[in-house]
């Protein structure tokens, strides 16, 4: 093979992988996180002073549960549970879903990454 036609293939391959990962990244629900809500909120359950309460042991609990956190009347008085429906419904359309709660977000995730990112928080400590 002469070298030029190998050197071809090479940076080929490298595309190819470099664009593997990308699109591994962009598609894991941790990098999602980071990225979409990771500013507002932590994981874990005692509050640090973020604009959001702290997200971890999520699954099955109540809405508005967090001591010590300010939530507004709506969420506190809303009777929901966090499952999966009830986040991605959260998620997809807050005010649509919950009309006068305070998360100021609009999701510019696709349906399926919200999917992902929403399964992976409900498995958080
Ligand atoms: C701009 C800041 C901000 C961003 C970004 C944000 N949130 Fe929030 N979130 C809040 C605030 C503020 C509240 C409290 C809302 C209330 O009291 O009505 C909240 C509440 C919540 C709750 C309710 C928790 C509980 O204890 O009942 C969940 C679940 C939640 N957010 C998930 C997310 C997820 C997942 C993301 C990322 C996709 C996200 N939020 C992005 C600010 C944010």
């Amino acid at each position: 093979m002469r070298p030029s036609v190998y050197l071809a293939y090479l940076s080929m391959a490298v595309t190819i992988l470099i664009g593997n990962c990308v699109q591994a990244n962009t598609l894991s629900g941790e990098a999602l996180y980071d990225a979409a809500c990771g500013a507002c909120h932590s994981l874990g359950t005692s509050t640090d002073h973020r604009i959001g309460p702290p997200l971890g042991t999520l699954l099955n609990r109540q809405a508005g549960a967090i001591q010590g956190y300010r939530y507004s009347e709506a969420l506190s008085n809303s009777g929901w549970t966090w499952t999966l429906p009830t986040l991605l419904a959260w998620l997809s359309d807050p005010d649509a879903a919950m009309p006068n709660n305070a998360m100021n977000y609009v999701n510019h995730l696709t349906a399926t990454e919200t999917q992902l990112l929403g399964e992976w928080l409900l498995q958080q400590p």
